[in-house]
């Protein structure tokens, strides 16, 4: 398959067989400078409409390029208006195919205008019905904001781009040779910039990820998640995890071996793969229902919390509380990632982020602490101190404010290497182990490796109808 194909091809990929309903196909934009008089293409270059993935509705625009660039008319802007009031009032999601050079430059404020009103809708729908874009050619300026402000962007490999201003802009002003692939590809948004949340081969890749997407996460804020039959063992033993967890701290290990096993048919969804791999998130089944999950990588980083990973945890765990879609938190983390960078650009204002989003979350709320469960870390981590409903841990998970050998160097710095050596092994005893959080009651159970997937499917049904609400407000006022 090509990587990109036209604007109706991609719809047609987009929703169920023959289920589209086109709107405003016959609308024509209204300017009569710079020659648009003599040009008005039917549609004016963005298809609407509504349609079906797997039997639900979804609401649909998609720019066509080989119509002006897929610039934004103030017709097209209208267009997309409509569908997003559509998707709005009737609880369905919204599928933006951007594919755009941005503003109409031959219409000037009425295409700003336009992507005022497309903004302003972007933003009155957040929380309320999932937002999702998908980024299939050049995209500029305003293209990249109203996707901005949407749940999930997806990008395609070598075909998609996004940035607010292009090469030739970017050359005048800074004197940056930079071609478009470098400057906004779909690698660099999705492994630097943390801009983009799925890295797709080409077009029907987006499509199909979209509609895989879809599938996990509810129409609006008032509904579930659609429900799988029950097709996995409930109380499957995963003897496979015994040996995951090494028993040399220092040794790293993937989490995902983790999370998967514990998945219905082992499947997990992951998102932002490649930006901040220390930690990672996504959706799974459990029992046929989606979980979110939230986990530190001890593979990348040690699994520590810096900036990015703080940001993309925080937005996941917003989502997933405004989607009703439960949390679970798989903890091993040794603490924030120390550094004079992480400092000076704001780990305190991005890691409060985490803390602000499970802390505010009144879904249900589990944890799982593996291994590590350090400091600050521990506490932003979805601890049972910021509210988490259940709390469980491995027999290796250690609850402390930092490791042994850390803390007794710090204690004991005075101490012969003999003595530190003993207080180290008497810290190790004392908080290297979960028995102390399970005693105080932080820790609510003790679990075996290979026994997650039942105890957290028992978790699950038991908070399954928690009803929780915070004090009323117009709105926090969460560290951005
Ligand atoms: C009108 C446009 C257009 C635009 C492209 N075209 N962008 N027409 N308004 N914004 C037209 C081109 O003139 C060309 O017409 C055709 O679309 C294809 O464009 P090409 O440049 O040949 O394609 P390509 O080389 O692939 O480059 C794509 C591009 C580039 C990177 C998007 O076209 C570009 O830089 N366009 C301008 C981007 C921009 O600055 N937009 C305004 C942003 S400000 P012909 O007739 O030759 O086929 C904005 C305001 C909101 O959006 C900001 C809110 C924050």
């Amino acid at each position: 398959m090509e990587n990109r194909i036209s604007a109706r091809e991609r719809i047609e990929l987009l929703l169920d067989r023959g289920t589209f309903v086109e709107i405003d196909k016959h609308v024509i934009h209204r300017c009569t400078d710079f020659g648009l008089d003599s040009k008005h293409p039917e549609g004016d270059g963005v298809i609407s409409g509504y349609g079906k993935i797997d039997g639900r509705i979804v609401f649909v625009y998609a720019f066509d390029f080989a119509v002006m660039g897929g610039s934004l008319s103030a017709a097209n802007a209208q267009k997309i208006a409509k569908v997003q009031d559509l998707a709005l009032s009737n609880g369905a999601p919204i599928i933006g195919l951007n594919d755009s050079g941005g503003a109409r430059i031959q219409e000037g404020i009425e295409s700003l205008t336009g992507f005022a009103h497309i903004f302003k809708r972007n933003v009155m729908a957040s929380g309320v019905i999932p937002q999702i874009s998908a980024i299939l050619g050049p995209c500029a300026g305003g293209s990249c904001y109203s996707p901005a402000l949407t749940d999930f962007i997806l990008m395609v490999k070598e075909t998609s781009q996004m940035f607010v201003t292009g090469p030739n802009v970017v050359k005048s002003v800074t004197n940056e040779d930079v071609d478009k692939e470098t400057l906004g590809g779909a690698s660099v948004h999705n492994s630097v910039s943390g801009v983009s949340h799925f890295f797709c081969n080409n077009d029907e890749d987006a499509m199909m990820t979209i509609r895989e997407l879809i599938g996990f996460i509810p129409s609006n804020n008032m509904e579930d998640a659609p429900v799988h039959p029950v097709t996995d063992e409930v109380n499957r033993i995963c003897s496979e995890l015994d040996e995951v967890v090494p028993v040399d701290p220092n040794i790293p290990y993937d989490i995902r071996n983790i999370i998967e096993p514990v998945c219905d048919q082992q499947y997990f969804f992951e998102i932002q793969s490649d930006f901040a791999k220390n930690i990672v998130i996504g959706f799974g089944r459990m029992a046929g229902r989606t979980v979110g999950f939230v986990a530190n990588q001890p593979n990348y980083l040690a699994g520590s919390l810096d900036i990015d990973a703080s940001d993309k945890a925080a937005r996941f765990i917003r989502f997933c509380d405004c989607f009703n879609i439960p949390l679970i938190a798989i903890e091993d983390v040794p603490g924030f990632l120390p550094g004079v960078g992480q400092e000076h650009n704001g780990i305190i204002r991005h890691g409060a982020k985490i803390v602000y989003a499970f802390a505010e979350a009144t879904v249900p709320k589990i944890t799982l602490i593996t291994r590590k469960a350090y400091g600050g870390a521990y506490i932003v981590m979805n601890s049972k101190q910021i509210g988490s409903d259940v709390n469980l841990a491995y027999p290796t998970a250690e609850i402390a404010v930092m490791g042994a050998e850390g803390a007794c160097n710090l204690l004991y710095r005075k101490a012969s290497p003999e003595e530190r050596k003993e207080k180290i092994e008497e810290y190790r005893q004392k908080f290297a182990n979960p028995n102390r959080a399970a005693q105080l009651g932080y820790v609510d159970d003790i679990i075996q490796p290979r026994d997650p997937r039942a105890s957290l499917i028992k978790a699950l049904e038991m908070t399954r109808n928690k009803n929780q609400s915070n004090p009323p407000k117009k709105h926090g006022n969460m560290p951005l």
